[in-house]
């Protein structure tokens, strides 16, 4: 299994305020990621620092051998091309079809011709379930789990090496939920992606993850395969690893 990227000892504060005190860990190809941890611990802003809209204090961010973290906002283009990030919220633009929002990506960071950009846009549309019609709608025309699919679609037409998740299944329902969640593993499956998903949700985690982080105020507090998540003797793990018990139950 190769290494695809790494976090070395990422340091972030704001005024003062130390939000990310030294993460460390390492992401192999093809895996998926869950990164669990409370509101307000730290989560987005770790995935902000990966694809260049936040900038860590210290530490370094390693992909393909490089500290990406150093990058000008110029280089962070090609990561950002290849480290895709689905935002927390669909953040569509409401006055584009959603074609158009698809394709907004495409034709800013790639050289694709019309038609390549059409095969793109139609092939990520049908990978997320979502039909061909809506294509000409605007997004306040579709669900907020449909335009959750088509964000994830939006970020899948770029052919990204890792895909980035930020709390896909948030404000979903418990069925929208286990959709959003297989859709992740069947995509990261068949496109032999590498998934990070930043997450509450440690039913979710244990279903799908390969490998599991948990952040506690800024620290990472265990991380391990699920065998080892479900063993895990750190009170925060056990509260999560309670609430699915009850959620069963
Ligand atoms: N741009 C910013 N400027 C100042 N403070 C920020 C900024 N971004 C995040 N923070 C602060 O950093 C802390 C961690 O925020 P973050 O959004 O990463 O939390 P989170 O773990 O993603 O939470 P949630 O699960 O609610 O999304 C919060 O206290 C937040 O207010
Ligand atoms: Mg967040």
């Amino acid at each position: 299994m190769s290494r695809i990227l790494e976090f070395q000892n990422i340091k972030k504060s704001f005024s003062g305020r130390e939000v990310l005190k030294g993460i460390s860990f390492e992401v192999n190809k093809g895996d998926i990621v869950f990164i669990l941890g409370t509101s307000g611990t730290g989560k987005s802003v770790l995935l902000k620092n990966l694809v260049g809209l936040l900038r860590p204090d210290s530490g370094a961010i390693i992909w393909h051998d490089k500290d990406i973290s150093q990058y000008s906002e110029e280089q962070y283009l090609e990561v950002r091309k290849n480290c895709c990030l689905v935002f927390q919220q669909p953040a569509l633009f409401d006055s584009m079809t959603l074609y158009e929002n698809i394709a907004f990506g495409l034709r800013r960071l790639t050289n694709l011709n019309e038609e390549e950009l059409d095969k793109q846009v139609r092939d990520s549309l049908k990978a997320v379930d979502l039909k061909e019609e809506i294509l000409s709608l605007k997004p306040a025309a579709i669900s907020y789990g449909m335009q959750k699919r088509l964000s994830i679609a939006r970020s899948l037409c770029l052919n990204p090496e890792i895909l980035l998740f930020d709390e896909p299944t948030t404000g979903l329902d418990p069925v929208s939920t286990q959709a959003i969640n297989q859709l992740i593993f069947r995509l990261s499956r068949k496109y032999d992606t590498t998934s990070i998903v930043v997450s509450h949700d440690m039913h979710c985690a244990l279903d799908i993850a390969d490998y599991i982080i948990v952040l506690d105020k800024g620290k990472i507090v265990e991380q391990g395969d699920v065998d080892k998540i479900k063993c895990s003797e750190v009170p925060l793990v056990k509260d999560f690893l309670q609430e699915v018990l009850d959620a069963n139950s």
